[in-house]
C-alpha cells in the first residue's frame, strides 16, 4: 500500500463522513460505551497484530467514524470548536507527515516562516506593531510578538507567565512572590484558575473582579478595588478581561478597563480565546474596542478561524514580555544567532511544537479574509436571530441578548429540567447542545459554529424540546442508531 492509497482510503471515508452528517443521515452524536467502541473497533488486536492497512483499514475508519461526533451536521452547536475548513485539516496532514517540530527554525523554516506571518496578521488586527523580520535593525521593544501554541489554556498560562515576569522579575530565579493576586471576573474561563494553581500561587489569589448585573467587569469600581488589594499588601499580577466570556459569550468592556489598568500601572491581560476574531470583521470589531491598550492578548484560531485543533495564539504588545517570561535575561539576543530566521522556543511551554501556523493559515489563505468575516457575521447574526426567535417562545427565557454566537436560553422550570431536557436531546441525537451555569441558574447553551447551521434548526431543536417537555418518557422524533444497537 502506497501513502497516496491509503490516504485515498482514508478520504473516502472522511468525505462520506461529513457528506452524511451534512445531510442529517447520521446522529450528530452518538454515545456509544466505550466498552463497546473498545470491542468494536478491535483496538488491542490491532496494536497487538498490526495490519492496519487496506481492507482492514477501511473497516477501522468506518467502525472508528460511526462513534464520532459529526460537527459538520448542522444540529452541532454544543461547543466551541470549530467545524474545521478542508483546507485547514489538509495543513493538519501536511504538519503530521513532514512533522517539523518547528519551535527552532532550522527544523521548520517554512513552518516558523508561516507561524510568523500568522502572528503578525494577529498583531496588526490588534492594532499592535507587528514584529519586523530578523536582521531588520529594528529597537526592541517597538513592537509586538506572539507564538502559536497547543490550546487557550496553555496560551493563558503563558500570558501570566510573561505578566508575572513584568511584575515579579526576579520569578524566574527565586519563586513567585506570595503577594501576587490575579484579578478576573469570576465567570472567566476555568484555564484562568488553572495557570493561577500552575504558578504556585493558590486559588486564593483569584480576586473575583466587581462586575455588572451580566457578570461583566465594571470598570468604574476597577480602581477602588484594587486600591483595596493593594492597601492589604497585595500586588495585582494581572486583570483579566473577558473578550467574549465563555457561559454566555459577554464582551467586558476593554477599552475603559484598559484605562483603568494603565492608570494603576497593572498588566492588562484579554483572553479572547473565543471572541478575537471578531477583529477581523468591521461589523463587530468595535466589541473590543481598546484591545490595542491591554499588555497580552488570547486568540484561539481552532475557535472561529475554521482551524482544525489546536490552534492558540498568545500576543503581546511589547514582544520583550514574552521574550522574558521563561527566562529573565533579555532572550531577543535569540535573533543574533548564526542563522537565518527565527526561534519561537524561548516563548512557549512546549520545546516539540507543531506547525500550528499551516492549519490557520490554510483556513485564511482558502477564504481570505472577507470570506473568514462573512462567517464570523453569519454566526454572529445566526445567534441573534435564533435569540429573538427563542424569546417570542412561549415558556421560553433567553439569557442575554448576544454578542457572540453564543446564546443560553432556558425552559420554565428547574435547573434539573434543563439537564434533563439537555440529555434526551443529546440522546436523540438529531441536535447536540450545551448547558451553562450563568447567574446561579443553569442554561441550555449554543455554540453556533458550523456554517450549514440555518434558523430552521433552532426552530426544530425548539420543536423537540416541546416534544420531550410535554411527554418525557417518549422518543424524541427520527434517529440514527449505530449498527451496534
Ligand atoms: C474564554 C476561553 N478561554 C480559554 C478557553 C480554553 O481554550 P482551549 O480549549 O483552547 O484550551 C476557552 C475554551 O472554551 C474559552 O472559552
Amino acid at each position: 500500500m502506497t501513502f497516496q492509497t491509503e490516504c485515498g482510503i482514508a478520504v473516502e471515508a472522511l468525505q462520506a463522513f461529513a457528506e452524511q452528517a451534512r445531510e442529517r443521515q447520521r446522529s450528530v452524536i452518538h454515545q456509544v460505551p466505550m466498552a463497546v467502541l473498545y470491542r468494536e473497533l478491535g483496538v488491542e488486536r490491532l496494536i497487538a497484530e498490526g495490519g492496519l492497512h487496506d481492507g482492514v483499514l477501511r473497516k477501522f475508519l468506518t467502525d472508528y467514524l460511526i462513534a464520532s461526533t459529526r460537527l459538520h451536521h448542522p444540529g452541532y452547536m454544543a461547543h466551541q470548536v470549530a467545524v474545521p475548513h478542508p483546507l485547514g485539516a489538509i495543513a493538519a496532514l501536511i504538519d503530521a507527515f513532514t512533522n517539523n517540530a518547528m519551535a527552532i527554525y532550522e527544523m521548520g523554516p517554512s513552518a516558523a516562516t508561516v507561524e510568523f506571518a500568522v502572528v503578525n496578521w494577529m498583531l496588526g488586527k490588534i492594532g499592535w506593531r507587528p514584529s519586523p523580520l530578523p536582521d531588520s535593525g529594528a529597537e526592541p521593544g517597538s513592537y509586538g510578538g506572539g507564538v502559536l501554541t497547543h490550546g487557550g489554556s496553555l496560551a493563558n498560562l503563558t500570558a501570566l507567565m510573561a505578566a508575572r515576569g513584568r511584575v515579579a522579575p526576579n520569578a524566574w530565579q527565586d519563586g513567585t512572590p506570595g503577594n501576587l493576586v490575579v484579578v478576573a471576573p469570576e465567570g472567566c474561563h476555568y484555564s484562568i484558575a488553572r495557570a493561577v494553581g500552575i504558578l504556585g500561587l493558590g486559588q486564593r489569589a483569584i480576586r473575583n473582579a466587581p462586575t455588572d448585573a451580566e457578570g461583566r467587569l465594571a470598570p468604574e469600581k476597577l480602581a477602588a478595588f484594587i486600591g483595596g488589594l493593594r492597601e492589604q499588601g497585595a500586588n495585582v499580577l494581572a486583570v483579566v478581561a473577558n473578550a467574549c466570556g465563555t457561559a454566555v459569550g459577554l464582551y467586558d468592556p476593554l477599552r475603559d478597563v484598559a484605562s483603568v489598568c494603565r492608570d494603576l500601572g497593572v498588566w492588562l491581560h484579554i483572553d479572547g480565546a473565543h471572541g478575537a476574531s471578531a477583529l477581523v470583521s468591521n461589523r463587530h470589531r468595535a466589541l473590543l474596542d481598546g484591545v490595542d491598550l491591554a499588555d497580552s492578548l488570547v486568540w484561539d484560531a481552532h475557535k472561529m478561524l475554521r482551524t482544525p485543533t489546536l490552534c492558540a495564539a498568545v500576543l503581546v504588545r511589547d514582544h520583550r514580555d514574552l521574550d522574558n517570561a521563561f527566562r529573565e535575561e533579555a532572550s531577543y539576543l535569540f535573533h543574533e544567532k548564526d542563522q537565518p530566521g527565527f526561534d519561537f522556543i524561548h516563548r512557549t511551554v512546549e520545546c516539540t511544537k507543531a506547525a500550528l501556523g499551516l492549519k490557520v493559515f490554510f483556513a485564511l489563505a482558502a477564504e481570505g479574509e472577507k470570506g473568514i468575516a462573512d462567517f464570523i457575521d453569519r454566526q454572529t447574526e445566526l445567534a441573534s436571530a435564533a435569540a429573538a426567535y427563542l424569546r417570542a417562545e412561549p415558556g421560553f427565557e433567553v439569557a442575554v441578548e448576544p454578542q457572540s454566537n453564543i446564546v443560553c436560553f432556558r425552559v420554565d422550570g428547574s435547573d434539573d429540567l434543563q439537564l434533563q431536557l439537555r440529555k434526551r436531546i443529546v440522546e436523540a441525537g438529531n441536535h447536540y447542545i450545551s448547558t451553562a451555569e450563568f447567574q446561579g441558574r443553569r442554561w441550555l447553551r449554543l455554540a453556533l459554529m458550523n456554517p450549514a447551521t440555518e434558523l430552521s434548526d433552532i426552530a426544530a431543536l425548539v420543536e423537540e424540546i416541546r416534544r420531550h417537555h410535554a411527554a418525557p418518557a417518549q422518543d424524541g422524533g427520527p434517529r440514527h442508531v449505530s449498527p451496534w444497537f
